[in-house]
């Protein structure tokens, strides 16, 4: 019998595979009775804090509305308005808010601030996205794979980019976990920690899964089940190295080659936000600097029938609500 109540959710080297499928098999619970207008507010009488130290669309927007579906009230906190790091340490922020809260969303930097807040928090944390790992988007992503293919185990992910931040570290732990093949498909200055590749490497002997770093576009992504990329410049990351990782990653980037290359029963994902047509400031200015009109993938793909999304997209609120619903 899994029981998360009053767990963290910090990062899914913390869980077991069992622990895992049982938050997506609730997402997916959750999501039918929304669909079906079925009401879940068990937590009504009940607060979160969302602290977001970068921004978000889709994690803030999940957790609000989660929230409010199930009955809670939730205040949202971010970097200008709080006196977190500032005039206030993480120790005694946690402190504070475990008092008016009983569960407490933390996106920022560093895996230690977000463990660090766990560490003096009698309520459980939920990591949003930190340098290092994206829990909830893997909660997110498991459930849109499981959906497509009916399964999750024996899956062939392939992640394209700079797999040494928080989307293929995550990525990679999660298909260590879950019995999935990972292949980090990048050149070698962005494969990911050798340590974390150990350690998953490891997991992966228990499990049934691998996990592979390669160069090789074409090897790296033949007949793969899902190919999937994210920013080349992640948050946090300073303006000047834009060139630097159009130069690097520009062979990575998720076009209709790579796609027929894994087959046409491959599906495509992204955590979004993504670079695909000039219709951002940031994709209309490397257009002006270096004369590309995509990135990481190409809009055909984006658009494609073979790309998830905006499913993906749709599932953080369901999988975000499964992690609130099971740990509170
Ligand atoms: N995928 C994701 O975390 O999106 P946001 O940055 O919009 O929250
Ligand atoms: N790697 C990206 C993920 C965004 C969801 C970032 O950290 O900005």
């Amino acid at each position: 019998m899994v029981d998360l109540k009053g767990r963290d959710f910090l990062k899914l080297l913390d869980f077991t595979p069992e622990e895992i499928t049982y938050l997506v098999d609730l997402a997916a619970e959750l999501k039918d009775k929304k669909k079906k207008g079925i009401p879940v507010d068990t937590l009504r009488g009940k607060n979160v804090a969302l602290i977001f130290e970068k921004t978000s669309t889709r994690t803030r927007c999940a957790f609000e509305v989660a929230a409010h579906d199930l009955g809670m009230g939730c205040t949202y906190l971010d970097p200008t308005v709080s006196q977190i790091g500032k005039k206030e340490s993480i120790a005694d922020t946690a402190r504070v808010l475990a008092g008016m809260y009983e569960g407490i969303e933390y996106r920022g930097y560093g895996q230690e601030i977000v463990e660090e807040l766990a560490k003096y928090s009698k309520v459980p944390v939920w990591n949003g996205l930190t340098n290092e790992f994206h829990p909830t988007q893997m909660i997110a992503d498991l459930l849109t794979i499981k959906e497509h293919f009916g399964h999750v185990d024996g899956i062939r992910l392939t992640y394209m980019g700079d797999a040494r931040y928080n989307m293929a570290n995550s990525l990679m732990v999660t298909c260590a976990k879950m019995g999935m093949h990972f292949t980090a498909c990048t050149t070698p200055k962005y494969f990911p920690n050798p340590e974390l590749v150990e350690q998953c490497k490891a997991i992966a002997a228990t499990t049934g899964g691998s996990i592979t770093l390669t160069d090789d576009v074409e090897a790296g992504t033949k007949n793969v089940d899902v190919v999937y990329t994210d920013v080349w410049v992640s948050m946090g990351e300073p303006d000047e190295i834009w060139e630097e990782r159009i130069h690097d990653l520009s062979p990575y980037q998720v076009n209709k080659k790579v796609m027929e290359n894994a087959g046409e029963k491959a599906v495509f994902l992204h955590c979004l936000p993504a670079f695909h047509d000039l219709k951002t400031k940031i994709g209309a200015q490397m257009a002006e600097r270096f004369g590309i009109t995509e990135m990481e993938v190409t809009d055909e793909v984006f658009e494609s029938a073979q790309s998830l999304v905006f499913e993906e997209a749709e599932n953080r609120m369901h999988s975000i609500k499964a992690v609130m619903a099971a740990t509170l």
